[in-house]
């Protein structure tokens, strides 16, 4: 008598199982609060930056389930906007203007030093983790170039010798040059 080949059962993974425990909760908020919405999507993906300060890549299948839409259509608008960040940041982000005034007051120069002392590009991360760099295009201080803010608060007029008392000189340790 031939034995009968055993054919497995798929086990349906939900989406989202994977995500840490704080990670689906704040999902699952910003998705509850704003799935009413015309074009929920968007002030979704806001709600959820704001409050993890990322889109962590394992939340999209479970934000695409919730709003019933494909997961190309989640990943394609995570992707196409900038804004929103696809790793998680360090401690504190700071975003430096790279708009046309500040630019004409000394934000190359600026940015340049930023890069050197933090040891990384834009929208990476110092080596120890405590600073992310993110351009900016016009913080609304346009007055009082090279603007920057870190996390929620603004600068001006920021020189270099301001750019390393502000993160506390040295204290990024990312391999200054
Ligand atoms: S151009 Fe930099 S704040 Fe407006």
């Amino acid at each position: 008598m031939s034995e009968r080949k055993r054919v497995p059962i798929p086990i349906r993974v939900e989406p989202g199982a994977d995500l840490p425990a704080a990670e689906r909760t704040a999902v699952l908020e910003a998705v509850n609060r704003h799935r009413a919405l015309e074009g929920a999507l968007l002030p979704i993906l806001h709600a959820i930056q704001d409050r993890l300060g990322w889109i962590p890549p394992r939340a999209l299948p479970l934000i695409a389930y919730e709003l019933n839409l494909s997961r190309a259509e989640v990943h394609g608008v995570v992707t196409f906007y900038h804004y929103f960040r696809q790793h998680k940041p360090g401690e504190h982000v700071i975003f430096l203007c790279r708009a046309e005034a500040c630019q004409a007051v000394g934000a190359v120069s600026l940015a340049a030093h930023a890069k050197r002392a933090l040891g990384t590009d834009f929208h990476g991360t110092s080596g120890d983790g405590r600073y992310t760099l993110e351009p900016v295009y016009c913080l609304g201080n346009c007055a009082s170039g090279p603007s920057l803010m870190i996390d929620r608060e603004l600068h001006g007029r920021v020189t270099p010798e301001r750019f390393d008392q502000l993160i506390g000189a040295g204290a990024a340790g990312a391999g200054a040059a």
